[in-house]
């Protein structure tokens, strides 16, 4: 399973997350963390022009390593970029030969830009890049990649409560599509391993349906964290599982947890939870 797991970078170039007290990871905590995840097989990293110091701290690590990781990034956020320019930029800061994806921060810039694909694909394919891609937050924004080849790579949240059955419909049209699939938010930003008196006064009403995944963790002996990295994992029709961590024990954590696989059985109760306010579940919402 560890083949499916994407190192996720915005921790690594940023201070960021709903329960990050530890803030920026020393350039050496970055190093050792990119060098356990090249360890263990991870091959893939997810970043951005926008996380900070992100890509220039894989360049860093690039600078000094006889493999690198094949780079998914995202061109600016910015309405007007030149995609020349930000990917050229990407590829010197992350120290690669060419971009592995090169995806559009939002769907918002993907539709601005939309009508420059073409002609970014013919100059740009095989020699800046190999994939085009777009990361989502919500099903319309995903129903209406489904008919644009020049897009074979998606990414979206998708965990214990933004689960199958929020997702499970528009996830087998992606696949039906012959797209790739990237999930985030598997820890939804690391709330599933807060506190229950700790959870952010917003995201209270969340607190019955975190209490109820601790509930299905602990009459099955399990962790939190190991049965929200395996409900990902194991969805057949997920492709790469990104997962965010600022520490190098977080990701040692994660690896062993990816070891282990869980019977469905457990995972199907997962998907009967349903959190009906879907707004609360889209960390850009927060
Ligand atoms: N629009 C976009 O394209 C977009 C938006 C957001 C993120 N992303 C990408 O997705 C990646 C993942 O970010 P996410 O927001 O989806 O995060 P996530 O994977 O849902 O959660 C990450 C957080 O979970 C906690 N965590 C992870 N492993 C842990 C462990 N073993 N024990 C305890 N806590 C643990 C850490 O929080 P603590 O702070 O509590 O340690 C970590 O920061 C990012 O790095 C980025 O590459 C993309």
């Amino acid at each position: 399973m560890i083949e499916k797991i994407i190192l996720g970078t915005v921790q690594l170039g940023l201070n960021y997350g709903v329960n990050n007290t530890s803030g920026l990871p020393s350039k050496t905590d970055v190093h050792n963390i990119l060098a356990i995840a090249q360890e263990h097989g991870i091959t893939q990293l997810d970043t951005a022009a926008a996380y900070g110091e992100a890509e220039n701290r894989i360049g860093e690590f690039h600078s000094q390593a006889s493999i690198k990781f094949d780079i998914n990034t995202k061109f600016e956020k910015e309405n007007n970029f030149d995609w020349n320019i930000s990917l050229k930029q990407s590829i010197t800061r992350t120290e690669v030969s060419r971009l592995h994806t090169i995806m559009f921060h939002s769907f918002e810039s993907y539709l601005n830009k939309k009508n420059e694909i073409p002609d970014f694909w013919d100059r740009g394919r095989n020699i800046l890049f190999d994939k085009i891609g777009v990361s989502a937050y919500t099903n319309e924004e995903l129903e209406k990649l489904l008919d644009d080849d020049f897009i074979s790579v998606v990414q979206f949240p998708f965990n214990l409560l933004d689960n199958n059955y929020q997702r499970g419909a528009i996830l087998n049209r992606l696949k039906d599509n012959g797209k790739e699939v990237h999930t985030r938010s598997c820890f939804l930003q690391g709330l599933f391993f807060v506190e229950e008196n700790s959870i952010p006064v917003k995201l209270r009403p969340l607190a019955p349906y975190i209490k109820e995944i601790s509930s299905i963790a602990s009459s099955n002996n399990l962790e939190i964290g190991h049965l929200a990295l395996q409900y990902c994992l194991q969805n057949k029709l997920i492709d790469g599982v990104l997962i965010g961590l600022e520490k190098p024990e977080q990701l040692i954590q994660n690896i062993n947890w990816s070891l282990s696989r869980l019977d469905e059985s457990i995972l199907n109760q997962i998907d009967a939870l349903v959190v009906p306010n879907i707004e609360l579940l889209n960390p850009s919402k927060w």
